[in-house]
């Protein structure tokens, strides 16, 4: 097993991560020159979680994005169907607690969760507009949702650049470090493939939550979309709701 194709086959795509994960941290800071840490510092001040709350983290792979939840106290599920992925996280930190589900079928009870998060994993999913509406079925009434996911570069000269860093520089990179440099064929392929900044907006609402915002990172290489499900006063009011599914989600965080 290489890599997945953009049809993003379950089976394919959890193979894939089994197959990088070894080394998947290291290649992370690599490509991204240092960057996913402070993405990710942005992502846990968006979620806002406090201590004795209870977060998932979906698509969480090593763990590597629930770390700062665990550190400040805050109950922090890691959810992966890699168990590649699942096993190097665990062997790092046993104290966090790793559980292997699928995005599109979630093992967690309705009204489970203050929030749920997922950095770089949805544009991996097979059907990410069910993914959304599983994180909204787990999250609690009034809960938070935030997505960290590439983009796509707002400054045109820079997003040329981009580009040609994605499709050239970064498989010619992965291929001297990773031990899958397939796989970044992969996702170069995939971030090009997915929707844009306000399309991904758009998605959100769609599927039932509210107030989507977002904000982008690094020019736009990365954006974080943040959005709340409907509190029971929301549910309540059903008119509203249907008016809410189509306005248009262009704010910012
Ligand atoms: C790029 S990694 C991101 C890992 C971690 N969130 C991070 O920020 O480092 C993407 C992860 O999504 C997982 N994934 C993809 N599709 C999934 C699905 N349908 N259900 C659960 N996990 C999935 C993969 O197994 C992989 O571990």
């Amino acid at each position: 097993m290489n890599r997945a194709s953009l049809e993003k086959r379950p089976d394919e795509v959890a193979a894939m991560f089994d197959d990088v994960a070894p080394k998947y941290d290291l290649v992370n800071d690599v490509l991204s020159m240092g960057q996913t840490r402070r993405w990710r510092r942005i992502v846990v001040d968006a979620v806002g979680a406090e201590r004795g709350q209870k977060v998932l983290d979906l698509a969480a792979g090593t763990g590597t994005s629930s770390e700062p939840y665990a550190d400040a106290g805050i109950h922090v599920v890691a959810c992966d169907f890699s168990l590649g992925m699942l096993r190097v996280g665990k062997r790092r930190r046993p104290d966090i607690d790793f559980v292997a589900g699928d995005a599109t079928n979630l093992p967690f009870a309705d009204n489970s969760f203050d929030a749920v998060t997922i950095s770089f994993g949805l544009r991996n999913v097979s059907d990410p507009k069910l993914a959304l509406r599983e994180m909204l079925r787990v999250t609690k009434p009034g809960g938070r949702m935030v997505i960290a996911e590439f983009s796509q570069p707002t400054f045109a000269p820079w997003r040329t650049v981009y580009t040609e860093y994605l499709m050239r520089a970064l498989p010619a990179i992965a291929s001297k470090i990773s031990s899958n440099p397939d796989s970044y064929v992969y996702l170069a392929e995939s971030i090009r493939a997915w929707p844009n900044q306000d399309q991904l907006a758009e998605w959100i609402t769609g599927e039932g939550w509210q107030a989507a915002a977002y904000r982008n990172l690094s020019g736009g290489i990365v954006a974080v979309h943040r959005a709340t499900k409907p509190g029971r006063e929301d549910v309540a009011n059903t008119g509203a709701q249907a008016s809410l599914k189509h306005q248009s989600s262009r704010r910012t965080l």
